[in-house]
């Protein structure tokens, strides 16, 4: 998606992936080795003009090491704070943005002690590649400690209160190489076993005093790590009051509906940022939602075409649990989209997609920010 963007920018591209097949096959060469080929990571900075990333696991030594040939954008230092959850959370912490009660967990003393530093419920999750709710375990009484234990212990842990949410919300934002920002309206998200369904923007049950504090915190974050690029924050809901969850130094899955929804998304943002262009307005064209396409495409692909629903297939082979596609949702009208969103998910037919939206309102008084 970024490369696609790109190419409207008359962007050329290089990808480092060690998969055979990538997603954008065909929109660049392809470098198929590890992060940390010595000899590949030669090989792809080799006349580049920039590097950036849009995968956190990337090897954080060949960042570092590319950073020292050729710009690299946003910082590499985003990659090793944001790579380890408690470094995250100590980030935000020591830059003034809450976030829910947390201790860091190696031994099962540890994790013991943490049933009284952040109370039950707790979630317990690996520090280093979690990913759609990947590495986590609930813990809702001592008696499912020793099975958290058995489940993740042997790597570093953090645990954390579970945060009781009236809503989780995202905010997508993108800082230029001269300093300026800009901030995508914050979206409201629906997981389902940890991974992201369905979000929905903008979201007018978000309060302007709650937008405000979601872009009040991410400046601060951006500035604070001289970013370059895009960056997205996940926060909990409480009342009027946000708990920092993660962020992503990257573009993010919740900034996916800019494709269609903005005049400028996410994609041509980031690139324009780390390239060292003017960044774009938003400008959001309605009401907007994007659902995921999760283990296959089959049913997303027999969709009739319809006015406001733009499909998106990564080229990724189906398999459980994995995000295959989105499809992009926008309307002139809250009415609209829901409606949009009611026949979308009855063609999906899809349990927990029409679980969510059926508990999902949304008031034809909602509207942009
Ligand atoms: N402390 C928490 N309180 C409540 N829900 C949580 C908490 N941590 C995670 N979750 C739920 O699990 C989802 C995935 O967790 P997250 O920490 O964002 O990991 P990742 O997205 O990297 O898998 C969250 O979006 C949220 O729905
Ligand atoms: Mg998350």
């Amino acid at each position: 998606m970024l490369s696609q963007a790109g190419q409207a920018l008359g962007m050329t591209f290089r990808f480092l992936d060690p998969a055979t097949e990538i997603s954008a096959e065909g929109l660049g060469e392809h470098i198929q080795a590890d992060y940390d080929d010595s000899d590949a990571r030669r090989r792809f900075v080799d006349g580049l003009d920039v590097i950036t990333w849009e995968f956190e696991n990337v090897s954080l030594d060949s960042v570092r090491w590319m950073a020292g040939r050729c710009p690299v954008h946003p910082p590499a230092d985003s990659l090793r704070i944001a790579g380890d959850r408690l470094h995250e959370k100590t980030f935000f912490v020591d830059h003034d943005v809450p976030v829910p009660p947390f201790r860091a967990v190696n031994t099962l003393a540890d994790l013991e002690a943490a049933v009284e530093e952040v109370g039950l419920p707790m979630v317990v999750k690996t520090r280093r590649f979690g990913y759609d709710g990947k590495g986590q375990v609930v813990v809702r009484g001592r008696e499912d400690l020793a099975k958290a234990w058995e489940g993740l212990g042997g790597v570093p842990l953090l645990a954390e209160s579970l945060v009781p949410f009236d809503r989780e919300i995202s905010i997508v934002a993108a800082r230029s190489r001269n300093g300026e920002c800009i901030f995508y309206p914050p979206v409201e998200n629906h997981h389902r076993g940890g991974i992201l369904r369905l979000s929905v923007a903008p979201r007018g049950e978000i309060s302007e005093a709650v937008a405000e504090l979601a872009r009040k915190h991410a400046r601060r974050i951006l500035e604070a790590m001289d970013y370059v690029g895009v960056l997205a924050i996940e926060f909990f809901q409480v009342d009027e009051t946000l708990q920092a969850n993660e962020m992503a130094p990257r573009v993010h899955n919740s900034g996916h509906w800019t494709i269609d929804g903005c005049d400028a998304s996410q994609f041509e943002n980031h690139l324009r940022a780390v390239a060292g262009m003017e960044l774009r307005p938003p400008d959001v064209r309605g009401h907007c939602a994007m659902v995921n396409l999760i283990g296959d495409t089959e049913k997303a692909e027999a969709l009739p075409p319809r006015e406001g629903r733009f499909l998106h297939l990564y080229n990724k082979a189906p398999r459980p649990g994995r995000k295959v596609g989105h499809i992009n949702l926008v309307a002139a009208t809250a009415r609209e989209l829901e409606q949009l969103l009611d026949d979308t998910s009855r063609g999906l037919d899809s349990s927990s997609l029409n679980g969510i939206i059926s508990r999902l309102k949304i008031r034809p008084g909602s509207s942009q920010s």
